[in-house]
């Protein structure tokens, strides 16, 4: 299902607007991910769209069907929450077949589906336990296998991995994707970890102080933020950003002047500082002096100071012990300007992979 969001905006007390005239549309068939600092208003956006939230101005379409109006129930959502929310006293079984049961849907029908659905999300092994006597993460499969038991129009999850330890959370993010591949639901998933959304999402929504920072795909908010905060946001080791001033002198050959002028912040990725020009579109060249080095399994970091500034490197693992001073090279790709109200002003070009 589709869902578009026109100028809707939403405020708690009817002072302050927590979302601020919010527009987008979220195609039929893709998993899309909310992503954003706490208190950004991704629950808030998210409850917007199942209906348990009423929004204060704007409107909402599901397809072409305008459901401001329209409450939960009718929007025939399926949702997963942080915390399982089984029914302790059902089992599995059960727990999956319950909506159907509040649908009056008989007894032999619904515990087929509910087998189905716990097939599809591999409890099939669990249907007569209780929910105590499992995992974490096969709770979570069951509370999935039970939204989706509606056949609903969206499945939308909210944090719904956050409980669970490091490990089992990159196995159940790949099933939730799994899942949604086969189903084809629509399915919005919320986030803080720009990791999980990153790994799973045809399209993530940064959300952050109640509006969308940028929505595109995992690559673009990546090769091209749309502003510092995305910038800063999106990526591990976190992108170096240091004052424009700082780089200036160095970038009045590769930047035209008038962009130029108007550069606040640098941005600069660590895999964009290299030791050599490889001839594949450099930026700058900067005169700086190698600090620390450290390399444990596949990872290298080596801190740089350039002009009382200092830069991490993850490209810098091939350089002879020796060298401690001397120039270095900006690539094009992962180099980025900003202007003094953060916006992109420079970098993000299309670029060879
Ligand atoms: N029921 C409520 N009444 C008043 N203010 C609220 C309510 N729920 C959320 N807020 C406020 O709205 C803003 C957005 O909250 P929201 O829960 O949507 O953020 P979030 O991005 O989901 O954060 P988190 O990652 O912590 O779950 C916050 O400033 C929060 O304090
Ligand atoms: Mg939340």
């Amino acid at each position: 299902m589709k869902v578009t969001f026109k100028d809707v905006t939403l405020s708690y007390d009817g002072k302050k607007d927590t979302l601020k005239n919010l527009n987008f549309t979220i195609p039929d068939g893709a998993l899309v991910s909310l992503l954003g600092p706490s208190g950004g208003g991704k629950t808030t956006t998210l409850n917007l769209i199942s209906g348990l939230l009423p929004a204060t101005s704007g409107h909402i379409y599901f397809g072409d069907e305008d459901v401001t109006k329209k409450d939960a129930l009718a929007r025939k959502v399926g949702m997963v929450f942080q915390n399982y929310s089984l029914y302790p006293h059902l089992t599995v079984r059960d727990n999956i077949a319950f909506p159907l049961k509040m649908q009056k849907v008989s007894k032999a029908e619904r515990y087929k589906r509910a087998e189905e659905l716990a097939k599809l999300v591999h409890v099939d092994d669990q249907l007569d336990k209780k929910p105590a006597g499992l995992s974490g993460g096969q709770q979570q499969r069951v509370a999935i296998a039970r939204a989706l038991a509606k056949s609903p129009s969206l499945l939308l999850l909210d944090e719904p991995l956050s409980n669970l330890d490091a490990r089992l959370r990159i196995e159940m993010r790949q099933e939730i994707r799994r899942i949604q591949q086969e189903t084809g639901v629509t399915t919005i998933f919320v986030t803080h970890d720009q990791d999980e959304a990153l790994h799973i999402s045809d399209h993530i929504m940064v959300l952050s102080f109640g509006s969308i920072q940028q929505f595109s795909t995992p690559a673009e908010l990546y090769e091209r933020p749309s502003n510092l905060f995305v910038a800063k946001f999106i990526g591990e080791p976190v992108i170096n950003s240091v004052p424009a001033d700082v780089l200036r002198a160095d970038l009045v050959e590769s930047v035209p002047a008038s962009v130029l002028a108007q550069a606040h912040t640098v941005g600069i990725r660590s895999e964009a500082i290299v030791p050599f020009d490889n001839g594949q579109g450099m930026v700058a060249k900067i005169h700086a002096t190698l600090q620390q080095s450290q390399k444990y399994g596949r990872e290298s970091t080596a801190y740089l100071t350039y002009n009382g500034q200092q830069l991490l490197s993850t490209e810098l693992a091939g350089l002879p012990a020796s060298q401690t001073e001397g120039d270095f090279f900006l690539t094009k790709a992962g180099f980025f300007l900003f202007n003094e109200q953060g916006a992109l002003i420079f970098g993000g070009e299309a670029h060879d992979k």
